[in-house]
């Protein structure tokens, strides 16, 4: 009787802990997947009529369930700032992102404020004012470039906006030919402590035509990226494909760095932290 009554106390014990066990584990997982699948997206142009973007509050939407397939729950809503091209109206876009906010919601999807800056030497000035939004409020912001600026101006301007107390973000820095051309500038300035950002799309291309001597690849290589982001203007032509260029991510460079560029950096960027924080 008390031999039965231990070995049943065993069993209910070896169950508990094993469902308890089993629990944990698949909390882990969860924790885990969340980690490697859910992705922060810090350059968009989902905001309606604000630039060469969404057109309207529909494409917008489909935007959104458009980042949803794509496992991106985060999104900085980065409209251009370039007032040369774009009238640009602060009250506008504020209007415009609270409306999107309740949309968003729909699709539990969180939004944060930002620019993609276009640099004249009128930005400091401008951010000074407040009249263009860093990321979030932070001290990270996207910046942009004419294609064709020499060497010197950019590393220049950027330097600059680093006195101004911001941490400059370069936008698709595989678009810049004083970048792609040698790794001498791109290696500088991320010791300088710039963040490089590329897009998604030309992640996925270079692999897709298997480019041989691709910047992308060679800076994925290197390490030299710290973020990758989907620069979506819609849900047709130039849309979200995070989930692919995830994938490729992960089969070429592995899990963590995958992570580092499409969750754990964007993540930092977005809440003002240093990238090598925990
Ligand atoms: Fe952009």
């Amino acid at each position: 009787m008390h031999a039965g009554y231990i070995l049943k106390k065993r069993l209910i014990c070896r169950a508990v802990s094993g469902s308890a066990a089993k629990g944990w584990r698949k909390g882990l997982t969860e924790e885990r997947n969340r980690l490697m699948e859910t992705y922060f997206d810090i350059h968009t142009h989902i905001l309606p009529g604000m630039d060469d973007g969404a057109e309207n509050m529909e494409t917008a939407r489909q935007m959104l369930r458009q980042a949803k397939e794509n496992n991106v729950e985060d999104i900085v809503v980065t409209s251009h700032y370039c007032p040369e091209r774009w009238l640009w109206d602060r009250e506008k876009y504020l209007d415009r992102f609270q409306a999107l906010q309740a949309e968003a919601e729909k699709e539990k999807i969180r939004l944060y404020p930002g620019n993609e800056i276009y640099y004249t030497s009128h930005i400091p000035e401008a951010l000074e004012k407040g009249a263009c939004l860093s990321l979030n409020g932070g001290r990270y912001i996207l910046i942009e470039f004419d294609y064709h600026i020499w060497e010197g101006a950019m590393e220049q301007a950027l330097v600059s906006l680093q006195y101004e107390g911001y941490t400059p973000v370069i936008a698709h820095a595989e678009r810049y030919r004083c970048l792609t051309e040698s790794d001498q500038l791109i290696q500088r300035l991320s010791e300088q402590g710039m963040v490089i950002q590329v897009n998604s799309d030309s992640v996925i291309e270079a692999h897709r035509r298997r480019l041989r001597r691709s910047p992308v690849k060679r800076w994925l290589r290197q390490k030299i990226i710290h973020a990758v982001a989907s620069d979506s203007h819609d849900a047709r032509l130039r849309p979200n494909r995070m989930r692919e260029c995830g994938a490729i991510l992960e089969k070429y460079y592995g899990t963590d760095y995958a992570r580092a560029l499409l969750r754990e950096n964007p993540e930092r960027i977005v809440r003002s932290r240093y990238l090598g924080e925990d």
